[in-house]
């Protein structure tokens, strides 16, 4: 049976260690091809303005920028020292120019309605202090036709692929962090009974090995 979520931190990922650790890691994961742009593109999000929720250090929604054309983005992160670092990537990328990075929360988003083409998160879901007003602020700022894009951990993973993950988490430092993650994910059922309680319309959640996510079209 699967043990209950353990809450990991409502305050997002703070501290220069921890930050500089977790870019590592996720830079690690871009230089490998292993982070999700590519499923975000093939969700059909191409084009237009994007929302990014807990960007972290960045490199999804800058290597969405990267791949596609005429786009921009706001990534919205509750963590000072992480937008620090996003903006730090940005200008290595060249694309200080299609992004801004704002210290909000995604529980209370400092947009008007019907702003977005698409918004897209991978990794923070499980950090959310309040996801249900998180989703309906994303219906809220999203464009009537636009995607909206949800990925993080599961919970429920088989043990083998948390070891694999394990091994393959580096540095080697930052394995711990990754275990309080899987602990706070959700699973896929959770997931669904949680975008139930909210606006959210048409939407559908699937699982994978290592992971869940939310797509779907406003
Ligand atoms: C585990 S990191 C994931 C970073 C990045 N998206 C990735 O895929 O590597 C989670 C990020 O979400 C941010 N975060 C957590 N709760 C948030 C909230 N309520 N609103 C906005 N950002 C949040 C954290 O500060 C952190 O930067």
């Amino acid at each position: 049976m699967t043990r209950p979520r353990v809450i990991e931190t409502d305050q997002g990922i703070q501290g220069e260690f921890t930050v500089n650790l977790y870019d590592q890691m996720q830079r690690r994961l871009r230089d490998k091809g292993w982070i999700e742009t590519k499923d975000i593109i093939k969700s059909r999000i191409t084009k237009g303005l994007a929302l990014e929720i807990g960007p972290g250090p960045g490199y999804l929604g800058l290597e969405w920028l990267k791949n596609t054309q005429e786009t921009t983005l706001k990534g919205l992160d509750i963590s000072p020292d992480m937008i620090s670092i996003a903006e730090r990537n940005a200008e290595e990328y060249g694309l200080s120019e299609r992004v801004e990075y704002l210290h909000s929360s995604g529980d209370r988003m400092p947009f008007e309605g019907e702003k977005f083409d698409a918004v897209f998160t991978n990794g923070s879901l499980h950090e959310w202090s309040d996801p249900k007003n998180t989703l309906n602020e994303i219906w809220r700022v999203l464009k009537k036709g636009g995607s909206v894009f949800i990925s993080d951990l599961r919970r429920d993973m088989f043990f083998l692929i948390k070891w694999f993950l394990w091994i393959n988490t580096k540095p080697k430092e930052i394995r711990p962090g990754l275990i309080t993650s899987i602990n706070a994910a959700y699973t896929p059922d959770e997931l669904q009974k949680l975008v139930k309680e909210t606006k959210l319309e048409n939407c559908l959640v699937s699982g994978n090995p290592i992971g869940l996510k939310l797509t779907g079209v406003k």
